[in-house]
């Protein structure tokens, strides 16, 4: 059997903890898949006395990763730190740089710096596997990177905050209130260090714009994403979702149009009998749309302790199957140096349906009125409804909620700013865009 593989794991947190303990656990049975012993000879983290339930007395300790990266006697440098600057990044560099192979969970690490990490490793020729940065354990990564190869992809889309739809289905099925289930969620181990990443979609930004790197062969443009998090979405908008036949989801969303690729993070509207609809809690699902497969749905756990270091662990699995100098496939599945510029497509040429909900003082003419307005800037609508929602209204104001048929998010940007000019508004408009996914 080949020398044992030597990991050094940097970051002890829920995911680090899991990873030594399952690695530890299955030392057997790994040796046996990969041909070749898998050996946790390091480790880093900030505390060292602190109880995470495994057995660190053997294992080199250094308070430093970028230490770790540098001097340890390991192979492969596994980055459990998070950031996109900082610590993470450093070590990364320097485990690179120095010919160690690299396993991430850090999507915002490669948001910012994917494309020059990865040309680093594609000269040194090691590998750089990133599997648990997106969609927890389900394995986008590898489908886009090379079981689609020579597919063109037109749409890839998904639930991958497992944060997001914990509280989303929570605040749906159980009534809870958006800081009860954040607390939940929070506890559970599912959220950032900084929640705010979750719920104002900035994670799934930098998880979408890994996608659409693997998707279209691009450059990774983080900062070229439309984003709207969750914290606007009230209980009202979810029980007018349901009576309409939708589900609200946080969906991230990257799609080839006429002018460019059209990047978004936003709550959405999905039909109630659909796949994606149906997804619940911690759970993570990514379609991609492409023109030999057709669809593809992936479905899984997107968050917590096992379900990522299940995916880091696979990353490791690799390397360990793979030859000195080996690079199957380029890491973001084209060659760092030949992607090609992103050109973004303007959001005001989206186009898709909208639902939009408004509460309007209770008086002659307004509903006219805001037809009006949809009419003037050509948009034809599916259903327009007046309610009455005593929990939520004083009682000379209504709820107007209106859903229409494909527009373009100009003329809704357009018709909203009509109405808001219109003195019966009380309130802000609440607009959410409708995704309608293609066969599931
Ligand atoms: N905070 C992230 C989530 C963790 O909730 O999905 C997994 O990336």
């Amino acid at each position: 059997m080949a020398d044992a593989l030597k990991v050094g794991i940097a970051g002890l947190g829920t995911v680090g903890a899991s990873l030594v303990k399952i690695i530890t656990a299955r030392t057997d049975e790994l040796a046996v898949t990969c041909g070749r012993a898998i050996e946790i000879t390091a480790v880093s983290a900030r505390d060292r006395s602190r109880d995470r339930g495994v057995d660190l007395s053997n294992i080199a300790w250094f308070d430093c990763p970028e230490t770790m990266a540098a001097e340890a006697d390991i192979d492969v440098f596994v980055e459990l730190i998070g950031g996109a600057e900082g610590a993470a990044s450093k070590a990364v560099s320097t485990a690179l740089s120095r010919g160690l192979h690299v396993v991430t969970a850090n999507k915002a690490l490669l948001a910012r710096h994917g494309v020059e990490l990865s040309v680093i490793a594609e000269e040194k020729g090691v590998l750089l596997n990133f599997e648990a940065a997106v969609a927890g354990g389900i394995p986008v990564i590898k489908a886009l990177r090379e079981s689609l190869t020579g597919n063109k992809v037109s749409r890839v889309y998904g639930i991958m905050n497992g944060t997001c739809n914990y509280i989303l289905t929570r605040m749906e099925k159980e009534g809870l209130t958006f800081e009860e289930c954040l607390k939940e969620a929070q506890r559970l181990g599912y959220a950032e260090a900084d929640p705010t990443f979750d719920i104002e979609g900035n994670d799934t930004a930098h998880k979408l714009a890994i996608l659409t790197t693997l998707a279209f062969g691009t450059k990774i443009a983080a900062d070229e994403i439309y984003l709207e998090g969750i914290s606007n979405i009230s209980i009202q908008d979810i029980e007018a979702a349901a009576d309409l036949g939708y589900r609200i989801k946080l969906l991230g969303v990257a799609q080839k149009t006429e002018t460019g690729i059209e990047q978004r993070v936003h709550p959405t509207m999905v039909p109630r009998d659909s796949v994606i609809a149906q997804v619940d809690g911690v759970t993570n699902a990514v379609a991609i749309e492409s023109d030999i497969l057709g669809e593809l749905l992936m479905v899984g756990p997107g968050a917590g302790g096992d379900a990522t270091a299940s995916a880091v662990l696979g990353d490791i699995a690799d390397i360990a199957k793979s030859r000195p100098g080996e690079q199957r496939v380029p890491v973001l599945g084209t060659p760092a140096k030949a992607l090609a510029p992103y050109v973004r497509a303007r959001m005001r040429s989206h186009e898709g349906g909208y639902f939009i909900r408004l509460t309007v003082a209770d008086r002659t003419g307004v509903f006219a009125s805001v037809a009006s307005r949809m009419a003037e800037n050509n948009i034809s609508l599916e259903s327009i409804v007046q309610r009455a929602n005593p929990s939520v209204q004083t009682s000379d104001s209504k709820t107007i909620i209106l859903v229409t048929h494909a527009t373009t998010e100009e003329s809704v940007r357009n018709a909203v700013s009509a109405i808001k000019a219109e003195s019966y508004l009380v309130g802000e408009p609440q607009v959410i865009r409708i995704e309608r996914p293609k066969a599931f």
